[in-house]
């Protein structure tokens, strides 16, 4: 009687350890596919990192220029390649301004010394939009905020920039 008991628990015994180690098997079968089918969905976006876009501190000037550059952007499974734009300029202290070149209005796109009316200014031919130097709002234009900034950094000698910074409207 006790016999047949241990002969039953040794077959139970046997029976949990291939489930278990079958099981264990099978996951480490499916961790791989599946992580492959999900990891591009739970990686971030390479848009918040800050870029080289392809200027050097030393040809900075302090007239803003428009620079132009593209970041690797991943979505999903989706990848693309954005342009930005900005515009760059040393100020009084030698510090670097980086401004977006994006109306803070309705999106049209801002020039420095667009318009020959406004010398020295940031101007958006859309609805006569205008921005004194460092981006700020003229008020009476249609602008209720500055121009972004945008996250810098030098590295190397090189301009860096990354995310754009929102500021209060003047
Ligand atoms: S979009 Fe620039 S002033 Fe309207």
């Amino acid at each position: 009687m006790s016999d047949k008991k241990q002969q039953v628990s040794r077959r139970q015994f046997l029976n949990y350890t291939l489930t278990g180690v079958g099981g264990f098997m099978a996951a480490g079968l499916l961790v791989s596919p599946l992580r492959m089918a999900i990891d591009p969905v739970l990686k971030d976006s390479a848009s918040g990192e800050l870029v080289n876009v392809g200027i050097s501190v030393d040809d900075i000037t302090d007239v803003p220029t428009r620079i132009d550059w593209t970041v690797e952007q991943v979505d999903g499974w989706y990848k693309s390649e954005p342009s930005r734009s900005a515009w760059v300029y040393k100020d009084g202290n030698g510090d670097i301004v980086a401004l977006s070149p994006i109306c803070t209005h309705l999106g049209c796109v801002v020039s420095w010394e667009g318009s020959d009316a406004h010398p020295d200014h940031f101007y958006c031919p859309c609805h006569d939009g205008l921005y004194t130097k460092d981006g700020v709002n003229v008020p009476g234009t249609p602008p209720l905020a500055p121009l972004p900034t945008f996250e810098q950094e030098i590295r190397d000698g090189m301009l860096f920039l990354g995310n754009t910074i929102d500021r209060e409207g003047a």
